[in-house]
């Protein structure tokens, strides 16, 4: 055993007390994170600095002594580093110039340039010597549904239609696109283990929008091959899978996906996780973010529910999605006392 309680859950074991850490820590409900962002002007700009990012990737420590620590950068730095114009508007989200057929996907590089993403590597070695050994330290990517959903439509949307459209229109490009994505994923998670990362999370944000066949398609097959590919390179590299709103899919998910754990969204049904899904891998999640906003009882009775339901097994708290900015710092305090039973 490791002296880490979030590494241990990852390699099998269940601890008394869950070790905890939440989605988009490193954000904009911290007031320092929203000074160190206006300086710095662009949120680009601190992805790309070392020195901000390790900094931004320490703050939500110092103050809550959280078992992980996330490093603090974008999913969309890979459609960056591959030479799409990526910008994140205040209040809007990000920005892109959309792929829109078959011929710009083809004219994007086969790998990225390694330089463009070197500070990125920078930063996780800043920060690696800064964490005690409480502290695991986590990388991360987009999964390459979710990225190409970004790079097909050139923003957010509320169903991703753009890039359903494109996938049953032109499947065979947009297969050329998941699969650049897959062979850069597994270059940049092993380039990030090399500098010091101890586990990495799979961000899928958007599978949940997929029927079943697609989901299998885009989303199943693609994580597979990125965590065989990684685990040849880092042999028993640590992964967490989040297909965001998979509901009963997640079950077919970790059958397909040799992950360490999953991180469950706040709408699964948590009889069927445990029973189908934590007998399998260990759980991470899955507080509503919106009751961690919300604060007081509906706080307290939603965390009580989740160490009840999950708390048997092998499993990290943490929120069913990104923590909201406007959530006070004191809610963030009330939930972790709660769960370490202070
Ligand atoms: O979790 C962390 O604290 C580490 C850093 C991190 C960020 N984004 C910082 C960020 C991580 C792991 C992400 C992942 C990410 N980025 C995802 C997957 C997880 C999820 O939340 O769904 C996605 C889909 C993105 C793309 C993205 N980045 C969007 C859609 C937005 C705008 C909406 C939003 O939530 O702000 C971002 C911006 C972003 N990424 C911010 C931060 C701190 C806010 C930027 C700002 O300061 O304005």
């Amino acid at each position: 055993m490791v002296s880490n309680a979030f590494l241990n859950v990852l390699d099998g074991q269940r601890t008394a007390t869950p070790p905890v850490w939440m989605m988009r820590q490193a954000g904009r409900y911290l007031p320092e994170y929203r000074a160190l962002r206006e300086q710095a002007g662009s949120f680009m700009k601190l992805c790309f600095t070392p020195e901000l990012a390790a900094e931004i990737t320490l703050q939500p420590i110092r103050r809550f002594q959280f078992d992980g620590a996330i490093l603090f950068s974008d999913i969309l730095v890979i459609p960056h580093a591959l030479g799409q114009t990526v910008r994140f508007e205040a209040g809007e989200g990000p920005r892109l110039d959309p792929l829109t057929n078959e011929h710009a996907i083809d004219r994007l590089p086969r790998m990225v340039d390694q330089a463009i993403l070197s500070p990125i590597y920078q930063t996780v070695r800043q920060v690696k010597p800064q964490l005690d050994e409480r502290t695991a330290f986590i990388g991360f990517c987009g999964a390459p549904w979710t990225v190409a959903t970004y790079m097909i439509a050139g923003h957010g949307t509320s169903d991703q239609a753009p890039a359903r459209i494109f996938a049953y229109e032109q499947p065979k490009a947009f297969a050329k696109l998941i699969d650049r994505l897959i062979e850069n994923s597994v270059v940049y998670l092993e380039k990030q283990f090399e500098a010091g990362v101890e586990a990495v999370q799979l961000f899928d944000t958007w599978a949940g929008v997929l029927p079943p066949e697609e989901f299998r398609r885009w989303c199943i097959a693609p994580a597979a091959e990125i965590v065989s590919e990684l685990r040849r390179k880092v042999p028993n590299a640590r992964v967490i899978g989040f297909p965001r709103g998979a509901g009963h899919l997640l079950s077919e998910y970790v059958d397909g996906v040799p992950v360490n754990a999953v991180s469950v969204d706040w709408t699964a049904d948590r009889t069927f996780i445990r029973e189908r899904v934590q007998a399998r891998v260990a759980v991470q999640g899955n507080l509503d973010p919106l009751a961690l906003l919300v604060g007081g009882d509906a706080l307290d009775r939603a965390v009580d529910v989740i160490l009840h339901d999950f708390g048997k097994g092998r499993f990290i708290f943490n929120l069913g999605h990104g923590i909201l900015p406007a959530t006070p710092i004191a809610h963030v305090e009330r939930m972790l006392h709660r769960v370490r039973g202070q």
